[in-house]
């Protein structure tokens, strides 16, 4: 069984731990790294993890190190465990826009594998892209997978350019879905239900359409006209969301988070 350690102990480490050991991972096995005690009593308490508060030799007996601190802290991060990361580990770092290279630099180690996820991994349906860095092993994509794929489903890219369309897509997607929910939920309040009959109003409406979409596999634009009858009270809306740009509206946030996934990158290069 792999040795897993934990650079960061915040939400997403806490989602990714779930996710290992409820798919049998051995707890003891699996450490986390934080500065804050009382997260890393709280992930112990739960899980049953070995847990640190500094860098020291438990980083160099790790089979794959993951980086799961917020992006403006990942160098200081990745020096104090400079020194300590042995070449035989992976590193799996899951901080958006700093590049390959550059933790490879920072690290002094060429086995850096970067993962865009997101936020439905804390249920366990998570979808995350992977990229493995130029060279990497295919242990490291082996490790790699069998870490993310405990909290949903991932994709390979080949090209690290990619990860800006995973980010602009499913990575920053859920909070596409839930402004439309959020926006849903408020035009039914203001017709006239109450606010949690509308939420439940907005969440049936999302899980029910993906739902269906996912099992019978059709393409959207055929479950949408199969719903849509001429002249009828869904051809009313759709003309309505037609009319206020909504494909127009989806394609700038798409461009614009794409923009700001690469100028990102740049600030860390
Ligand atoms: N695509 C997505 O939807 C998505 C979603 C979530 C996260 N992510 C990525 O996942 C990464 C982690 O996010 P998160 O939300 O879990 O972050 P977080 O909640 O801020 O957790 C990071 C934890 O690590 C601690 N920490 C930072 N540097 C440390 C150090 N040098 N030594 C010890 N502890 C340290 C932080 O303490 P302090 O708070 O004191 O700094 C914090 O407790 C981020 O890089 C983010 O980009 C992506």
């Amino acid at each position: 069984m792999l040795k897993i350690g934990f650079l960061g102990g915040g939400n997403m480490a806490r989602a990714i731990v779930a996710g290992l050991v409820s798919s049998g991972a051995d707890p003891k096995l699996v450490t986390v790294m934080d500065r804050h005690p009382e997260k890393l009593a709280a992930l112990r308490e739960q899980f049953g993890i070995t847990t640190q508060e500094k860098p020291g030799d438990w980083i160099t007996a790790l089979d794959v190190v993951v980086l799961a601190v917020k992006p403006q802290g990942l160098k200081e991060c990745c020096e104090q465990v400079a020194s300590l990361v042995s070449p035989e580990t992976t590193v799996l770092s899951i901080a958006a826009a700093v590049r390959a290279d550059v933790i490879a630099e920072w690290l002094g180690t060429c086995r850096v594998v970067r993962c865009i996820p997101n936020t439905p991994s804390m249920v366990g349906k998570g979808f995350s892209g992977l990229f493995a860095g130029p060279r990497t092993t295919e242990d490291d994509r082996t490790r790699s997978q069998y870490v993310m794929q405990t909290v949903g489903d991932l994709v390979w890219v080949e090209s690290e350019d990619d990860l800006h369309l995973v980010t602009a897509g499913p990575g920053s997607g859920p909070a596409y879905v839930f402004l439309f929910m959020e926006a849903l939920a408020d035009a039914l309040v203001q017709e006239g239900l109450t606010p949690e009959k509308a939420k439940e109003f907005a969440l049936s409406t999302v899980e029910g359409a993906a739902a269906l979409a996912r099992t019978s596999g059709e393409a959207f634009d055929v479950l949408r006209h199969n719903v849509t009858s001429k002249g009828g009270t869904t051809a009313k809306a759709i003309e309505a969301f037609e009319a206020h740009d909504l494909r127009g509206t989806v394609k700038a946030a798409v461009q614009a988070c794409r923009a700001r996934s690469k100028e990102m990158s740049e600030l860390f290069s």
